[in-house]
């Protein structure tokens, strides 16, 4: 299949390419888009055998369910039978933007979107791209990340042209996403509000508001006896080809060992990189290093974490060896994503 790539300015909409892309959504064919956390990989979310199809081009487990991506509150009402106002509460505070809630679903959501489940993930997106593109096609864009299954997300076209051209029918280049890393997964479906998945928005940014909100265990320890609550923590996700180790602890200590690691691999004939911060790099002179943004501004470390996994793959590195984080605010979604990375090779000092 030919991959249709077209670039649109999210400062300058042209609506001309918002239409052509909208129609092939309301076709059922499947159009890659930018939103402020990672590429999605659009299709018409009401439509099961166009879901199908986003299934088959990632290579994504059935049972994992999708994000349904809507632009008006007014379209969340059909998707769901009800909207707790601890819901309302989150949708005023950070919608659009990196919060996904988790409602019962209505009869009019395809199981095919939710793995089967009686609840349906939602979130509207904080990037103009994909409102026009979702109010143009006026339907909800069942959106999964649009890496393959497996692979870092995707924060550019570039990435997605990596992994999925000649599978899918269009891909939006809109530039740079921003935060980086998928938004946070909350569950307001039941009693207890719980992050299923850390991200963007996070557990002290929820605290402030929801006394009781909890953080899923199964998202922040990488033990063997914890299951995971949302389908999608169960999968190792994000792995480079190469074998990851992360280092946590004083950070004078982790670069000392991750100095004395890099010495002995090399000696070993591996090919090891370094995935370093601005305050740290240059002690490092060994390896392949890359920095990942500043430890003083952990945003900045989510928003390029994934496209430095896959500059690393890109140098065939047979290690890689990162710094952790503090593992509070933002830090605990990159830890989150590090531990999956890494296969929860993750080693405290
Ligand atoms: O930032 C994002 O959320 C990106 C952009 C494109 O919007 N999308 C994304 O989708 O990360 P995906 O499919 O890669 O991740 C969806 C996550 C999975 O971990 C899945 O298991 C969880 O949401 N999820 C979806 N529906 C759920 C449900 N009903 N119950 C529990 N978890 C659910
Ligand atoms: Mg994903």
């Amino acid at each position: 299949m030919e991959t249709k790539i077209i670039k649109i300015d999210k400062e300058n909409i042209d609506m001309n390419l918002i239409k052509e892309a909208a129609e092939l959504i309301k076709e059922g064919k499947i159009v890659a888009f930018p939103t402020e956390t990672v590429y999605g990989l659009g299709a018409n979310g009401l439509d099961e055998r166009a879901v199908e199809g986003l299934f088959k081009a990632k290579g994504r487990p059935q049972d994992n369910p999708l994000i349904l991506h809507i632009s008006s509150i007014e379209q969340l009402k059909s998707l769901v039978l009800e909207v707790p106002d601890i819901a309302y509460e989150c949708m005023k505070r950070f919608w659009p933007g990196p919060l996904t809630m988790i409602f019962k679903k209505s009869h009019i959501v395809p199981y095919m979107i939710t793995g089967g489940l009686e609840t349906v993930a939602i979130r509207m997106p904080n990037n103009k791209i994909a409102l026009e593109l979702i109010k143009e096609a006026n339907l909800p864009i069942a959106g999964p990340s649009a890496n393959l299954s497996g692979r870092p997300s995707p924060t550019n076209a570039q990435h997605v042209i990596e992994d999925l051209a000649g599978k899918i029918d269009m891909i939006i280049d809109g530039g740079e996403t921003g935060v980086g890393l998928e938004s946070t997964v909350l569950d307001v479906s039941g009693d207890i509000p719980m992050i299923l998945r850390p991200g963007g928005v996070t557990l002290e940014d929820l605290q402030e508001f929801i006394p009781g909100v909890v953080q899923d265990l199964g998202t922040i320890k990488s033990d063997a006896n914890i299951v995971p609550k949302s389908p999608g923590q169960k999968y190792r996700h994000y792995a480079p080809k190469a074998d990851m180790f992360v280092f946590t602890g004083n950070i004078d200590k982790v670069v000392n060992r991750i100095k004395e690691e890099t010495s002995i691999l090399i000696k070993e004939g591996k090919k090891v990189g370094i995935m370093a911060t601005e305050e740290t790099k240059n002690n490092y002179t060994q390896g392949v290093v890359f920095v990942v943004g500043s430890r003083e501004n952990k945003e900045s470390i989510a928003s390029n974490l994934f496209k430095t996994i896959r500059l690393f793959d890109e140098k065939d590195v047979d290690i890689i060896i990162a710094e952790g984080v503090e593992s509070d605010h933002i830090g605990t979604a990159i830890m989150n994503r590090m531990m999956k990375a890494s296969g929860g090779k993750i080693i405290n000092i």
